[in-house]
């Protein structure tokens, strides 16, 4: 089934599918990124690496939460990376900035804003986790590796010559996939959420990441832009 986590109705489009099948939903890995990816603007007029990263998923979540608490217990995974440490999304009153997440062609640098895009994964699954954990939905957010051999550099050659460089120490794809795999099923994290994990470890995400009011900031703001009708950043 097709999904453009860069299109919002292409995510409305494929949720009403997925409802239409009358599955029951009870794990949800939120695993797509881009990286490196030149400054662009998406349809909904939002900058294409926060809307495939974070919002997309976000919108894709929002869409499939009654299945989600239908099929209770139920997990949702947020594919994360370690990279959310080098960056904050606060502006200079404390508040996330739009302008920072979806910045201007001459405020975009892609490293940025694909680590903010992962620092987002984290403050969404954690506010995610407090919103739906009474409903049986819990969400954990994970690291999967560093420089681990995928697709992911594919958008700019020197990324692709630095991971293959890095590929004989690096985690092979299934050694990447572990903590996602585990996060989803082990039973000894049954009802528990909320928790970043590194190498199949709970360990604690940057301070920002852990910070409610930064989380219920952001959920608001992605509320707003994924509202039917909103031209996303020009609008805010
Ligand atoms: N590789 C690493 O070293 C590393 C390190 C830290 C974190 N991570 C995280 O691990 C996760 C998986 O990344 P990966 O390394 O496996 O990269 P990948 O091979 O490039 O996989 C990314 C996936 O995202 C999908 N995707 C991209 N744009 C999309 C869109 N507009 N709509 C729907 N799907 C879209 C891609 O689908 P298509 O192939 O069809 O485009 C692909 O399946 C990401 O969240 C990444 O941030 C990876």
């Amino acid at each position: 089934m097709m999904c453009d986590l860069a299109r919002l109705c292409s995510v409305r489009e494929f949720a009403q599918s997925f409802k239409a099948k009358k599955l029951p939903l009870h794990i949800l890995v939120c695993n797509a990124a881009v990286c490196t990816q030149p400054w662009r603007l998406t349809e909904d007029g939002l900058e294409s690496t926060f809307q495939i990263c974070h919002l997309g998923h976000f919108l894709l979540v929002q869409c499939l939460q009654d299945v989600l608490r239908r099929s209770a217990p139920a997990r949702v995974v947020v594919v994360s990376s370690e990279s959310h440490r080098f960056t904050d999304l606060l502006d200079s009153c404390g508040k996330v900035d739009l302008a920072l997440l979806s910045p201007p062609k001459k405020e975009y640098w892609s490293m940025l804003a694909y680590n903010r895009a992962k620092l987002c994964n984290i403050l969404f699954s954690n506010e995610l986790h407090r919103r739906l954990s009474p409903h049986g939905v819990t969400s954990n957010a994970v690291h999967p590796g560093n420089m681990i051999y995928t697709s992911i550099h594919r958008s700019w050659w020197l990324m692709t010559v630095l991971f293959m460089m890095a590929r004989p120490f690096t985690k092979s794809m299934q050694q990447g996939a572990a903590t996602t795999v585990y996060c989803a099923v082990a039973p000894e994290l049954e009802g528990l959420g909320g928790m970043y994990f590194n190498n199949c470890f709970r360990c604690m995400p940057s301070a920002q990441a852990q910070d409610q009011t930064c989380a219920a900031s952001l959920w608001e703001l992605s509320e707003r832009l994924v509202a039917e009708g909103s031209v996303g950043v020009q609008a805010l």
